[in-house]
């Protein structure tokens, strides 16, 4: 199964694709926690990734690219996996279309988490990341067990650079003149599904796995 999830900076994202990818044993691939392992690890793409991440900047198409399409040749990703974050543009979706019609494949869901942009900003203040594994919490609707550090891999958590509240102005204005067509692409592809992703963490994931499950058609 090869899906590939929608939605704005902090619509749920990275939270839905990391239960998706448990739940159906398939690797949960987000070019954000890439970047930013690769900025905690000090490497040279986390240089170049960083300059544009800090202003809210999309990173380059060929950086992304790169990083993306060496990904997909690992071994795990044979059987699908939930892509968060990727495709962001519309080059890098029929990139990725292009790479997967050349080995006969195509994805088979795309999921737009929908939140209007007023409930985003609350939501990015609150918010914990793990940049061991990935981890995403929020300090009030979805808190670790321990303050601070990650249930999954007991890392520790932060704040994310980009979580200033003007950083997350200029991230909803990227998304929506870079990314948001992105629902259109999908839509003519015919494989969008919509959730309504101001509804509790435990909701959006039932909708999810319903449409996952093939019970609903919208
Ligand atoms: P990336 O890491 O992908 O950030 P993003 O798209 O801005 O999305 P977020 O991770 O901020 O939000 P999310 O939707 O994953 O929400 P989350 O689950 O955390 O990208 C960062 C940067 O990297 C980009 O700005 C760009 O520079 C670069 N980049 C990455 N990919 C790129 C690409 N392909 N091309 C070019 N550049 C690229 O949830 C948010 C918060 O809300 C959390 O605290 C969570 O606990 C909470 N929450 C989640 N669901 C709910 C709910 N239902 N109710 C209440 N709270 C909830
Ligand atoms: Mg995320």
């Amino acid at each position: 199964m090869k899906i590939v999830m929608l939605g704005a900076p902090g619509a749920g994202k990275g939270t839905q694709a990391k239960m998706i990818a448990e739940k159906y044993g398939i690797p949960h691939i987000s070019t954000g926690d890439i970047f930013r392992a690769n900025i905690k690890n000090g490497t040279e793409l986390g240089k170049k990734a960083k300059t544009y991440m800090d202003q809210g900047a999309l990173v380059p198409d060929e950086l992304t690219l790169e990083l993306i399409m060496d990904r997909f040749a690992k071994d795990d990703c044979k059987d699908g996996y939930v892509l968060d974050g990727f495709p962001r543009t519309i080059p890098q979706a029929e990139a990725l279309r292009r790479a997967l019609s050349e080995k006969g494949d195509k994805l088979d869901y795309a999921i737009n988490v929908e939140v209007p942009d007023e409930n985003i900003v609350n939501r990015m203040a609150g918010r914990r990341a793990c940049l061991s594994c990935g981890g995403t919490y929020h300090i009030v609707y979805n808190p670790t067990k321990k303050e601070g550090i990650c249930d999954a891999c007991g890392g520790e958590l932060v704040l994310r650079d980009d979580d200033k509240p003007e950083t997350v102005a200029k991230r909803l204005d990227v998304y929506h003149t870079q990314t948001q067509p992105l629902i259109e692409f999908y839509a003519g592809e015919k494989i969008l599904k919509e959730v309504d992703g101001t509804k509790d963490v435990a909701e959006v994931f039932d909708a999810i796995t319903a449409i996952l499950a093939g019970s609903v058609d919208a």
